[in-house]
C-alpha cells in the first residue's frame, strides 16, 4: 500500500494564478515520488488544475437539485476529482457538521466512486480529560455507520490542538492514536496523520509513528516545502 500525501490548501490562495503557480511547482517536483500525491484546492480552482490527482475539501450531503451553494459528489466525480476530504475539524466547527451529516457525506462520496479522506481528532480539552479514545471511537463509529465498502476509505487522525498551531503531536502519541484508530477499521484502510506537518517532522510520522500518509495544511502552500514532505515518505 502506497503512502498517501495530501495537500489541504483550505481557503487559499486568493487567486487562480497563484493556485496554478503552487500547483505547477508541486507537479514538477512530485514526479517520480514513491507516495501517492493528492492536491485539494478550493472548489473554484478544481477545473483549472491538471496533471496531479485532485481532491475536494468537502461535498454536499444530497445528490442534486434545489440546494443553493451545494456541490455534489457526482459533480466532483464528473470533474475527474478522485478524492474528497470529509469531516475536517474546521468543517465540523464552522459549518456545524455533525457525525450524522458526515456519515451521509461519506456514503454519497463512496456511492459516486470518490475516495474519501475522513478526518477525526480530539480537542485539547478532550485530550487533557483523558477522553481521546472515546472521542475517536465515537467519531469513527458514527461516521462509518452502515458503511460496508471500506475500499475507498482513508482516515486522517488530526488532533485539533495540533492543526495550524505548530504544536505538532509527538511521534509516540501519534503512534498510539494511529494504532487505536487502526484497531477499529479493516487493515486495508490507510491511516494518515495531520496537524502542523513540516518537512522536519514528516518523515518521522511515516517511518516512526507508522502513519500511511499525511494531511498537510499550511506547509502544502509552499511547493518546495511540500515536495520535501512528499520525498520524506519514500
Ligand atoms: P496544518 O493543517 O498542516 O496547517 O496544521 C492540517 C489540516 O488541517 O489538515
Amino acid at each position: 500500500m502506497k503512502n498517501l500525501i495530501v495537500a489541504n490548501w483550505k481557503m487559499n490562495p486568493d487567486s487562480q494564478k497563484k493556485a496554478e503557480e503552487i500547483f505547477n511547482g508541486i507537479k514538477n517536483g512530485a514526479s517520480g515520488a514513491g507516495a501517492e500525491v493528492v492536491v485539494c484546492p478550493p472548489f473554484v480552482y478544481l477545473s483549472a488544475l491538471r496533471g496531479l490527482v485532485l481532491g475536494a475539501q468537502n461535498v454536499f450531503y444530497k445528490e442534486g437539485g434545489a440546494f443553493t451553494s451545494g456541490i455534489s459528489a457526482v459533480m466532483l466525480k464528473n470533474l475527474d476529482v478522485k478524492y474528497v476530504i470529509i469531516g475536517h475539524s474546521e468543517s465540523r466547527r464552522y459549518l456545524k457538521e455533525t457525525d450524522e451529516i458526515i456519515n451521509i457525506k461519506i456514503k454519497e462520496a463512496i456511492g459516486a466512486g470518490l475516495k474519501v479522506i475522513f478526518c477525526v481528532g480530539e480537542t485539547k480539552e478532550q485530550r487533557l480529560a483523558g477522553e481521546k479514545n472515546i472521542v475517536l471511537e465515537k467519531q469513527i463509529k458514527l461516521g462509518l455507520q452502515n458503511i460496508e465498502d471500506y475500499s475507498k476509505l482513508n482516515i486522517a487522525y488530526e488532533p485539533i490542538w495540533a492543526i495550524g498551531t505548530g504544536d505538532n503531536c509527538s511521534v509516540r502519541e501519534t503512534q498510539e492514536s494511529i494504532d487505536f484508530v487502526r484497531s477499529l477499521v479493516p487493515a486495508n484502510v490507510r491511516i494518515l496523520y495531520g496537524g502542523s506537518v513540516k518537512s522536519e517532522n514528516s518523515g518521522d510520522y511515516i517511518k516512526k509513528a507508522g502513519a500511511n500518509g499525511l494531511l498537510v495544511g499550511g506547509a502544502s502552500l509552499d511547493a518546495e516545502e511540500f515536495i520535501k514532505i512528499i520525498k520524506s515518505a519514500d
